[in-house]
């Protein structure tokens, strides 16, 4: 954050816009419109990570729930989603039989999504013990709560490609160091492949990816009062950086704009046609994937793929 700058928005405002290329940091996406595309997102036909996943959880949730014989579930960015789900069933049917009590741990920033979410998961799942936990799950300080026996903290969905090699080598060490030697970790990521099928599911047919990039624009003008920023100024662009073998995602301004920001004292200028990056999807390979782990201190012990061999399911072990 900017010193003097108390709103979080504005700050991430003032660091991005002026910055080259213009960024605007990825969790801004996320309001409560964004979170609603995305949901949408996840059922386009084109974007097949979802799915992908979901498939291998079907497939291998009680193999995982038997691997690591674990007590606590840590999931990073929880939800209610079906994917949760798969591996509570999974883990708590396999403490249920062996006489233990299985415990969720839900980490989120949102209170009112876990709040909300535990209430849900309470009602499907009595005799699973819920403590939700707010924090970000990036800072430095995480903490996993003790348990009597293994935890495995999971991360799914493929949010690990959002953050850049740095953001990510520090978020696998922030990991390692929140787990006890024997603790598992379970991470989703998707794999790199055809770059007609990758930017295809981050520009759909339907408009929805374009629509949830542009609502970036909202989320600026609402939370900053600003004047002459629209959302209809801007296109939507993605591409895949072959270097970085990452999907990025662009808003470029169809003319010249001009913003003004009363509250923060400002005047925001872009060319026609200049970019503005809102975020990266990082596609991995295995191999690399499990140097990256290892070197975190967390060593592979399992992989999953799905049937067409889309999306990568990785188990390390502390
Ligand atoms: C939620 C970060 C996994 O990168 O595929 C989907 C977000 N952005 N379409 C992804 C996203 C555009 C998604 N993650």
């Amino acid at each position: 954050m900017i010193t003097g700058i108390e709103d979080p928005l504005a700050a991430d405002v003032v660091a991005g816009l002026w910055a080259d290329p213009p960024t605007l940091p990825t969790k801004w996406l996320y309001d409560e419109r964004g979170s609603r595309l995305f949901d949408e997102i996840t059922r386009l036909p084109e974007y097949y990570p979802t799915r992908r996943e979901t498939e291998i959880l079907e497939a291998r949730s009680a193999e995982i729930a038997a691997v690591t014989e674990a007590s606590t579930m840590v999931e990073l960015g929880s939800g209610t989603s079906t994917k949760t789900r798969l591996l509570l069933s999974a883990f708590a049917e396999r403490a249920d039989h062996e006489g233990r009590t299985f415990r969720y741990v839900p980490l989120d920033v949102s209170t009112e999504t876990l709040e909300s979410s535990a209430a849900t998961l309470r009602v499907d799942f009595p005799g699973i013990d819920i403590v939700p936990v707010a924090g970000d799950f990036t800072s430095a300080d995480l903490i996993v709560p003790p348990s009597s026996g293994p935890r495995v903290a999971v991360f799914l969905g493929g949010t690990i490609g959002n953050f850049d090699d740095e953001a990510r080598a520090a978020f696998l060490h922030t990991i390692a160091g929140a787990l006890d030697p024997g603790d598992y970790f379970l991470l989703g990521a998707d794999l790199i492949k055809d770059t007609g099928r990758l930017v295809a599911a981050y520009n759909d047919k339907a408009g929805v990816t374009a629509d949830f990039n542009r609502n970036m624009i909202e989320v600026l003008r609402t939370g900053l009062d600003t004047r002459g920023l629209y959302a209809d100024d801007f296109d939507h662009v993605a591409r895949w950086n072959p270097k970085r073998h990452r999907i990025e995602m662009w808003l470029r301004a169809r003319r010249d704009v001009v913003v003004d920001i009363p509250i923060l004292d400002r005047r925001w200028e872009l060319a026609a046609g200049t970019e503005v990056l809102t975020e990266i999807s990082t596609k991995f390979d295995r191999a690399t994937l499990a140097d990256e782990l290892a070197t975190a201190g967390l060593d592979v012990t399992h992989t999953w793929t799905d049937d067409a061999g889309d999306f990568l399911l990785t188990l390390a072990r502390r």
